[in-house]
């Protein structure tokens, strides 16, 4: 079986490409470098370098890689982007996975994983959240992944392809420093940015009805994350799998903002104290998965906790930015 991971050369997928080729599976990335690197991808994974909306150019790989799965990452996923911009975030997210279904169902691909993401619930107001829960996104970020949910199971049921929608929550952390998220879109990075530049962290709003009134996010570390794909791919693989699955991926733990502010106090040695400033709207006050159904089909349970989350953050977040170390 050969794989073929989109967005292989991000921050999630250079992590799912590692735990696959780790398993010894056979991987082949597709990644137009808009965020990725290249060099986070080891020397012997074939690198195609261009776009999940190019269909001659999909229609080749599928071909010359032979490939039978899919695991499809490659997408925009700046939330305030994707407002200012919501025509592109729905060319590109959901026309791009469009085009993949199309050219996988010609190709006969058998197996596909979706990278989907607990913006797809927005605000539910439980303790718990199951995949159950009612989808309702407060963003076009999270529409276009509600959006590719529908369209990677349709797609699935058409042309007999059987398909795994991830949600992932918080993600965070790396599995090596040279794997680090360098984008400074959530909260680990934003709060990592802020001190090296000797500013206070921020937390929006400290009224919440949550016990030190600050929001509750559930954080997953991404090599965790990973092995959850590969025990998707792997399901996928097995003879008994067909259908649609749809899996929150998340610890099932409430992290308060402040208390991982205060983590990341601890292992960085800065304890500048956070700034408190108005909430943002769209922010829920709480958002946990139930990770109950990730256990039970896929075999698979998050081991790693926050501090590991943030120590790895902060050993990437000194290779990519030496300047933090000195102050
Ligand atoms: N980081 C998170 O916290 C989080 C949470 C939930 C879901 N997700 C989803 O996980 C996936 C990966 O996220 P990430 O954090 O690794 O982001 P990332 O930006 O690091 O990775 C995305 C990769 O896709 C590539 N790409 C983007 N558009 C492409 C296109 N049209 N064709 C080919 N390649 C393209 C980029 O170059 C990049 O390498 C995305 O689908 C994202 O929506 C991320």
């Amino acid at each position: 079986m050969t794989w073929l991971i989109t967005g292989g050369a991000g921050y999630i997928g250079a992590h799912v490409v590692r735990a696959m080729t780790t398993a010894n599976e056979h991987v082949v990335v597709l990644d137009d470098l808009s965020a990725g690197v290249a060099d986070r991808l080891p020397a012997d994974v074939p690198l195609v370098a261009g776009s999940s909306l190019d269909a001659t150019l999909l229609k080749r790989v599928l071909s010359e890689h032979a490939v039978t799965g899919i695991v499809h990452l490659a997408a925009r996923k700046q939330v305030g982007e994707s407002v200012a911009e919501p025509a592109r975030y729905y060319q590109e997210n959901v026309g791009g996975l469009a085009t993949l279904l199309d050219a996988a169902a010609g190709a006969g691909v058998e197996r596909f994983v979706f990278s989907s993401s607990a913006a797809v619930y927005g605000n539910p107001d439980v303790d718990l959240i199951t995949e159950d829960a009612p989808c309702a996104p407060v963003n076009p970020y999270g529409e276009t992944k509600l959006a590719g949910e529908w369209l990677v199971r349709a797609a699935g049921r058409a042309h007999g392809m059987a398909t795994t929608c991830l949600r992932y929550f918080n993600v965070a952390g790396a599995a090596e420093p040279a794997l680090a998220d360098t984008g400074v879109y959530n909260i680990v990075p934003m709060v990592l940015d802020r001190l090296t530049r000797g500013e206070a962290p921020r937390i929006f709003g400290d009224d919440y009805p949550t016990p030190d009134g600050t929001c509750v996010r559930d954080y997953i570390h991404v090599a965790d994350l990973a092995e959850a794909h590969l025990a998707a791919t792997r399901r996928l693989s097995s003879a008994t799998s067909a259908g649609d699955l749809t899996l929150n991926i998340g610890r099932g733990e409430g992290v308060s903002v402040r208390e991982l502010i205060t983590l990341i106090g601890e292992v960085t040695g800065d304890t500048t104290p956070a700034l408190v400033e108005p909430r943002r709207p769209g922010d829920a006050p709480r958002a946990v998965a139930s990770a109950a159904r990730a256990a039970r089909e896929l075999d698979w349970r998050a081991r790693r906790g926050v501090r590991e989350m943030v120590e790895s953050a902060w050993q990437g977040w000194l290779l990519h930015h030496p300047a933090a170390a000195r102050r």
